[in-house]
């Protein structure tokens, strides 16, 4: 790969809590490259969202970075000042959430919603801020972009609120599009609509899409490639054909086998025995091993690196591997 819009290098977030100190993001690595659509797949609690949040210096109080890298366009956003991150966010990476109806403001327009944002990451005029709103409604499938222009967020449904959303995002141009669980709240009919609303954006725009989710399926459905995050690490990453199709760690098998099928009910990912590590306190080595059925000693004492397993980048972080690959 050329190099990478962004690159998340040995990531580690930690929380000060009452409890102790929660190891939220732990040696996270990954890159998206430039027009991909990227997915950070994994159960609740890996530290998917505190990792976007982090990209985009947003980390909730009380959480900071440990250590680490996040490079964008080459420059690494860790060392930037609060006022070089707002001028990013948004302008460069833009983030979406799952609940739209939070992140709009009840008490104003969708228009003047949309008009702001324009202008506070550029110094076009308002009538201009104002045609270009209403040229984002359009390309995000809304009808009647006028009509949406001087609704009020309460007035749309949740769909159409996320398709706003979008429409913010791309308003000011964001290459890096964050996506944080964007369907979960909606329901599944409209789910595939945004999924492909996503798709079409990335493919017209050329927009870089890192979306994040515990679904492998929508995974399956609309990435290039994958990584596998556990206990805020990458345990597997790759193209999605080879991650999903030819999994290598115990991990992303044990996903995979817990995904539903036909004619079962409800989707669940807990059919791996046990639960995810508490991040107050990690299991030593290989944080997974307590999990796995195949786990030897080595996986007890020593965390694995990311090791090359396949072709495109398809690597994983196991023990297991490592040994079977050097014999
Ligand atoms: N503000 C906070 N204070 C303390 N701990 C936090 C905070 N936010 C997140 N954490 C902890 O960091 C870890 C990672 O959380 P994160 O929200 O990134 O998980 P996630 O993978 O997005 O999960 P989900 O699928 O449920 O959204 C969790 O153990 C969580 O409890
Ligand atoms: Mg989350």
């Amino acid at each position: 790969m050329s190099e990478p819009l962004l690159s998340v290098e040995e990531l580690q977030v930690r929380f000060q809590t009452y409890a102790g100190r929660v190891h939220a993001v732990n040696g996270m690595t990954f890159e998206v490259g430039r027009g991909e659509f990227f997915g950070l797949v994994g159960e609740s609690g890996c530290g998917k969202s505190v990792t976007g949040l982090a990209i985009l210096g947003m980390i909730p109080r009380g959480g900071a970075v440990a250590s680490g890298r996040i490079r964008f366009h080459g420059e690494d956003l860790l060392t930037k000042s609060d006022a070089q991150m707002r001028a990013i966010r948004g302008r460069h990476i833009a983030m979406i959430f799952q609940d739209p109806a939070a992140t709009l403001n009840p008490v104003f327009t969708i228009g003047s919603q949309i008009v702001r944002v324009i202008r506070q990451h550029t110094s076009i005029s308002p009538e201009e801020a104002r045609r270009r709103a209403l040229e984002t409604l359009d390309a995000v499938a809304l009808p009647d972009p006028p009509r949406i222009f001087r609704a009020y967020p309460h007035e749309l449904s949740g769909g159409m609120q996320q398709r706003v959303m979008i429409a913010m995002a791309l308003s000011c141009g964001a290459e890096l599009l964050i996506a944080d669980e964007p369907t979960t709240a909606l329901d599944v009919t409209i789910q595939a609509q945004i999924l492909g609303l996503l798709a079409e954006i990335r493919r017209r725009q050329g927009v870089s899409i890192l979306l994040i989710t515990h679904n492998l399926g929508v995974v399956a459905e609309t990435c290039d490639r994958v990584a596998v995050a556990y206990a805020g690490r990458v345990v597997e990453v790759g193209r999605v054909e080879d991650v999903l199709f030819r999994p290598v760690h115990p991990y992303t098998q044990g996903l995979l086998a817990a995904l539903p099928r036909a004619g079962q009910a409800k989707e669940s990912l807990l059919s791996i025995p046990g639960s995810v590590p508490d991040g107050l306190a990690l299991p030593s080595g290989c944080a997974f091993h307590p999990r796995c059925a195949s786990a030897v000693e080595l996986c007890r004492s020593g965390e694995p690196a990311l090791t090359v397993v396949g072709p495109d980048g398809h690597r994983v972080a196991c023990h297991l591997f490592r040994r079977e690959g050097a014999a």
